[in-house]
């Protein structure tokens, strides 16, 4: 199995140094031009299967009608299963130029982007779309669509059951940064809408608790950790776990440690020129 995986595009930026200062909702045939090269150069130099698996790793933009039409254009294009998941940009409160409202909190922010997934241009793309937040994504073996689950309140056994026919299982969230000492909530990471150390905290424990209850009722199948944030800014011992291959984005410095399974050197950034999709194989059985 191939997971091919890219985060941290920043599209907004993009576009808005390419209309240097024109509102967007003046130029909005501009964007759409925009995103769809950054689409071609993103999914050019491969050719894919519908067995391949896509990560999309957050920080496409704060705006849902720019990241819809990127989805929207990578599901038409990419035949496989396509994973994405929010970064910490997704979840600003940041007024809109177009025709979206004013969303004041997290819980609101992260909906309006996971109806995404409902949007019927994504549905009758060829690819198999999820968008994932504190939530497992699994293909089971005798069936090619994904399925998603919110396993807060599963115990573990109902999670080894449900997840017991599965070839591979993500875990997908942004993960936050309440165990980063330095770059956190009070740095503005997340704008107005997240603004204190203990919610911050908070956040990233919630996602860690799925990490540890998932990955310590699973041992036996290949579980990709797909957060925003680096294991380190949430789990207070973020040592690796065998079974476990992790991709995340967020720092824009690129590193990977094959040996460990950490994959977070295809963080694209404000600048970077270099569009294409890296990716890791997953061990036959
Ligand atoms: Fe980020």
């Amino acid at each position: 199995m191939r997971f091919y995986y890219v985060t941290d595009m920043h599209l907004d930026t993009r576009i808005a140094r390419a209309l240097q200062g024109i509102p967007l909702n003046e130029h909005t045939e501009t964007a759409e031009r925009i995103i769809l090269s950054y689409c071609a150069q993103l999914l050019s130099g491969n050719s894919y299967t519908k067995d391949d698996i896509l990560l999309l790793g957050g920080d496409v933009s704060p705006w849902r009608n720019i990241n819809q039409k990127f989805y929207r254009l990578i599901a038409e294009n990419f035949p496989g299963h396509i994973i994405a998941i929010l970064g910490n940009h997704e979840v600003w409160n940041y007024m809109d130029l177009t025709t979206e409202p004013w969303i004041e909190s997290l819980s609101d922010l992260i909906q309006n982007h996971l109806d995404v997934r409902n949007d019927e241009e994504v549905l009758k793309a060829p690819a198999d779309f999820q968008i994932l937040h504190n939530e497992i994504a699994y293909l089971d073996s005798d069936d090619n669509v994904m399925n998603r689950i919110d396993p807060k309140d599963m115990t573990p056994v109902e999670l080894q059951n449900t997840l017991q026919y599965s070839k591979f299982i993500v875990l997908g969230g942004i993960g936050f940064s309440g165990c980063n000492k330095s770059f956190n909530a009070l740095k503005g990471i997340y704008r107005n809408t997240i603004r204190t150390t203990e919610e911050d905290r908070e956040l990233s424990d919630q996602f860690n608790q799925l990490y540890e209850k998932l990955t310590q009722s699973i041992t036996d199948k290949p579980i990709i950790v797909l957060s925003h944030n680096p294991m380190s800014d949430w789990n207070p011992d973020p040592a690796h776990k065998n079974n476990c291959w992790y991709v995340s984005g967020h720092t824009h410095e690129n590193v990977i440690d094959e040996k460990n399974h950490f994959y977070a050197d295809n963080q694209i950034g404000y600048h970077g020129k270099d569009f294409h999709l890296k990716y890791f194989d997953l061990p036959e059985k």
